[in-house]
């Protein structure tokens, strides 16, 4: 409590937004307590009061005064092919934006699929040439943490925010860069449908019997078998639900290359 809030640049590049719009429904604990009293949330152009000039000078205000202590967490990233003219941020490439951020930011959080992975703008043939946060030539090495996900779940996002700011560091990671207590088990594991898996019993075509029964979707292209992520145990919307519980098959949206790995909807 008696911690000063930690001030965070939260910068965009090429994204869809919905990792901000993950975050902002987080339930434990509320968004609203880690931006009003965990954190100093000063830059970020979709949440924030201010605009134009007086929004991108917070920016420099923010390095100039916390230079080395502050995060940098990025959502989406940059393209770099033409100079980085496919992401103009105030006038500038958005590349420029995030390397001036990142050299003097403490620490880089990587939200979400767009910035661990490059995500769907990065899909073959990548005319942009999209590139995830961690591979961007020349980024000045900082630690780096990935909480990838398209989006990532609200809850893992805050408590990601949270242990940093408990225990100052970053939360245990596995070799890709992900926080191993989220990040280490299978949707498979956990899924509440795995049980028939195990008996055989499928969903063969959607709305079949199998799947007005509750049946597992790998048949009809569910990649939870190959995808780290805490869907099947935090859940979404306060512990509410998760795709395969609405019926749909996991579509692997945390992982590596997702979006080029062939249909969603096939084996
Ligand atoms: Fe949107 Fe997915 Fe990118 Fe997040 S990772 S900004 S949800 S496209
Ligand atoms: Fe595994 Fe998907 Fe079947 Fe669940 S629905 S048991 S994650 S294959
Ligand atoms: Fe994504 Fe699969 Fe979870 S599609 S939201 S990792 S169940």
């Amino acid at each position: 409590e008696t911690k000063p809030r930690i001030p965070v640049l939260w910068l965009h590049g090429l994204e869809c937004t919905c990792c901000s719009e993950s975050f902002i429904r987080s339930a434990h604990p509320l968004a609203k307590d880690v931006i009003l009293s965990m954190i100093s949330l000063d830059y970020d152009d979709t949440i924030m009061a201010a605009a134009g000039h007086q929004a991108e000078a917070i920016i420099d205000e923010t390095i100039a005064k916390y230079d080395g202590n502050f995060i940098l967490a990025c959502e989406g990233n940059p393209p770099l092919n033409q100079e980085g003219m496919s992401c103009i941020i105030a006038g500038k490439p958005y590349l420029q934006q995030l390397m001036k951020a990142a050299e003097h930011a403490k620490a880089i959080i990587s939200w979400g699929s767009c910035a661990s992975w490059g995500c769907v703008q990065a899909a073959h043939p990548n005319p942009t040439q999209a590139t995830p946060i961690h591979k961007v030539p020349g980024l000045p090495s900082k630690p780096i943490i990935k909480v990838p996900g398209c989006p990532p779940i609200a809850e893992v996002m805050t408590a990601v925010i949270a242990y940093i700011l408990t225990f100052d560091r970053f939360p245990e990671l596995d070799l890709q860069g992900r926080p191993k207590m989220f990040y280490s088990q299978r949707i498979h594991d956990k899924c509440y449908r795995r049980p028939h898996f195990d008996a055989g019993q499928f969903v063969e075509a959607f709305d079949d019997e199998g799947a007005r029964k509750g049946y597992c979707l790998y048949k009809v292209g569910c990649k939870g078998p190959t995808t780290y992520n805490a869907c099947s145990t935090v859940r979404w919307n306060g512990g509410l639900s998760f795709p395969i519980q609405a019926g749909h098959p996991c579509i692997g949206c945390s992982e590596d290359g997702f979006w080029d790995k062939g249909s969603f909807y096939e084996r």
